[in-house]
């Protein structure tokens, strides 16, 4: 509820600010050309795609200096750009023919005036802006970035509005005819070699990287790439490669607990099985033996004893521990229910205990 009042001032603001309100065909005034305080954008009275014209009513506009133009819908139609040998001026009326030195430029507007015929040499190929083709606009002047090394120099002070969070802070931009690699000292007004890294500064100008840090030194450039050291890069690989390490160490470690977990399982229920094999084949011994020792029992049982012989002569090795029927299907239930080590550590204690 709170946030659309609040919308509905920035947006006002905002559209008030950016442009004018009027759209083609309306009227306007050209005295309200002008330049917003703090931010130098161009203002009039018509809306982002018309130009207030000498008759006062809003027109298209007829040029743009923006690969991008500010405040058309996407697909509309945009008027072209201004061929080489012309500028478009902010107004946006129509192209005009570069301005020789000396003539009136609109701010910043570097590209409105005339390259000298050196202008290679003189160009600005960083992307600091310190010229344009060799050609500079000071004080709404144009003239060319020539002056060499101690020689007199001019200079444009243009203090911006710029803000860090809520708090509202002067923003100077210094320029100067000095050829690039040189300032306008603007004390004595010559030309200064631009300083290295490291070396005391006051303003951005001063340094070669164009970036006066708060200190009062010339540091790195604020574009260039942060480079790590090498020992960041030893740390991340170490990381990597120890971390892959100990996982598969700790993984062996884990596998090979339980791979000897399952073999004492599997060695457990072997004994268990020979257990049960012995007793059984105690428990035939037991049988044959009761069965000859039967009164008169020789000649009705004389087919199963002869089994019962025949089998229990194998293991008449095998010492003499005595089973009732009742150990027995004790044994069985403890070999169904078996599947750990308890089950057979405690009937091992009832045999020993017997
Ligand atoms: C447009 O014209 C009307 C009346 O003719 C006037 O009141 C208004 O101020 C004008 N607007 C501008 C921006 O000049
Ligand atoms: C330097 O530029 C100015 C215009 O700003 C011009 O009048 C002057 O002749 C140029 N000097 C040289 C040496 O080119």
């Amino acid at each position: 509820m709170l946030l659309l009042p609040i919308t509905l001032l920035f947006s006002s603001w905002f559209t008030s600010v950016y442009a004018g309100s009027q759209t083609k065909g309306q009227n306007c005034t050209v005295g309200n050309n002008r330049l917003q305080i703090g931010t130098y954008q161009f203002h009039s009275d018509c809306d982002t795609q018309t130009y207030c014209s000498s008759q006062g009513t809003c027109e298209l506009k007829g040029c743009r200096k923006d690969q991008y133009p500010f405040g058309y819908p996407i697909d509309a139609w945009v008027p072209p750009k201004c061929p080489s040998g012309q500028f478009c001026p902010d107004e946006g009326d129509a192209c005009q023919p570069w301005l020789p030195v000396d003539s009136a430029c609109q701010l910043n507007r570097d590209d409105q005036c005339e390259p000298p015929p050196n202008w290679q040499d003189l160009t600005d190929t960083s992307k600091y802006g310190r010229n344009v083709n060799g050609s500079v606009c000071l004080n709404n002047v144009c003239m060319w970035a020539n002056v060499t090394v101690g020689l007199p120099c001019e200079v444009e002070n243009t203090a911006y509005i710029a803000y860090a969070g809520t708090d509202e802070f002067i923003d100077i931009v210094s320029r100067g005819n000095c050829q690039v690699g040189l300032y306008c000292e603007s004390q004595s007004l010559v030309c200064m070699q631009t300083k290295q890294l490291g070396e005391t500064c006051d303003a951005d100008k001063e340094c070669l990287t164009f970036n006066c840090l708060s200190k009062g030194v010339c540091g790195p450039g604020a574009d260039s790439p942060n480079h790590l050291g090498i020992w960041v890069y030893s740390v991340v690989g170490i990381g990597i490669f120890g971390g892959m390490f100990v996982t598969l160490i700790t993984l062996f470690l884990i596998h090979r607990r339980q791979r000897d977990q399952e073999r004492e399982k599997r060695l457990q229920y072997w004994r268990e099985q020979n257990q049960f094999r012995q007793s059984i084949m105690q428990m035939k011994e037991i049988a044959r033996t009761s069965i000859l020792s039967l009164p008169g029992g020789n000649g009705h049982n004389s087919n199963r004893s002869t089994v019962c012989s025949r089998a229990g002569s194998e293991e008449s090795s095998t010492p003499m521990i005595q089973y009732s029927v009742h150990k027995s299907s004790g044994l069985r239930q403890q070999y169904v229910s078996d599947d750990n080590g308890s089950a057979y550590n405690e009937m091992m204690m009832q045999e020993s205990r017997r």
